[in-house]
């Protein structure tokens, strides 16, 4: 695997490339990722793959120092899985004068879940992908659906944009117990990591209680809403919502749907969704 720090290094390799599958990532890698560069591999000549923790997404309250940087190891797994070329650039390559221009999602979809709890979010991740997208110029890009509302911002970004980009979603990868892998999952003490399936737990009962013909949403959510607080979390959201738009299923909507959850454990905030 060639590693390039540079925007110019990268743009050479991929014009060499053929046909390119490419996955942003913020390091840390875990199976879920790795998942991505095989998936991604199935569909390209080459796979890049990029790492870069990006300021411009976290608040100033968010973990953006303490989120963990692991390159050494990173490259390892990412060699393993096939990936021809990795972009890990620098802040002063990405940004090297404050960024002045950004992407500004629409709002009916960043003002909700996630984006009314990590105000700006969405903006620095829609600007740093379409920065990303115009470096590498990949012919698909992949993004897991842990981040669901990530990939339905981003996949109208390029629509509406008409990036010459295919948007290809990644199913969630979970531990034995159903926790989804995430790389804030390294942030829970022992006690919390057991406690931690819950959410998935939550979830799964919604999805099982919709399939089963209960359309009382807001019991569903209410109740999933008390069991976590009785164990201890923080929820910030429980939500079942149309899969295209993330928006409340209208009465009678035969929509389909996603159930969401946001929830804080200890000082970690937790995400996860399942599709119903
Ligand atoms: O999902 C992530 O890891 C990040 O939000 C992304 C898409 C790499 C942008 O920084």
């Amino acid at each position: 695997m060639q590693i390039h720090t540079t925007i110019e290094s990268l743009r050479a390799a991929r014009a060499a490339a053929g046909k390119v599958a490419f996955v942003p990532t913020m390091g840390n890698l875990h199976e879920g990722h790795i998942t991505l560069m095989r998936q991604a591999g199935e569909r390209a000549d080459a796979v890049i793959a990029s790492i870069f923790v990006n300021r411009l997404q976290f608040g100033p309250r968010e973990d953006f120092d303490k989120y963990p940087r692991t390159l050494a190891a990173d490259c390892e797994r990412l060699e393993a899985a096939g990936v021809a070329h990795l972009f890990a650039p620098d802040e002063t390559v990405m940004y090297p004068t404050p960024q002045q221009y950004h992407v500004d999602p629409a709002p009916a979809h960043v003002s909700i879940l996630e984006g009314e709890f990590r105000a700006g979010h969405f903006r620095g991740v829609a600007t740093v992908v379409l920065k990303l997208l115009n470096i590498v110029q990949p012919d698909i890009a992949l993004f897991g659906k842990k981040d669901y509302q990530q990939l339905m911002v981003l996949s109208n970004m390029v629509r509406e944009f008409a990036l010459p980009v295919e948007v290809l979603p990644g199913e969630t990868v979970r531990a034995p117990d159903g926790l989804a892998l995430s790389s804030r999952n390294g942030y829970l003490s022992a006690a919390e990591r057991a406690e931690a399936p819950r959410l998935y737990r939550q979830l799964t009962a919604i999805r099982d209680a919709v399939l089963a013909g209960d359309r009382d949403f807001l019991k569903l959510e209410t109740m999933a809403v008390a069991e976590l607080a009785a164990h201890g979390w923080r929820p910030d959201y429980v939500t079942v919502r149309r899969r295209a738009d993330l928006q409340p299923p209208a009465h009678g909507d035969a929509a389909p749907l996603v159930v969401l959850a946001a929830a804080k454990l200890g000082t970690t905030r937790l995400i996860d969704n399942l599709e119903i």
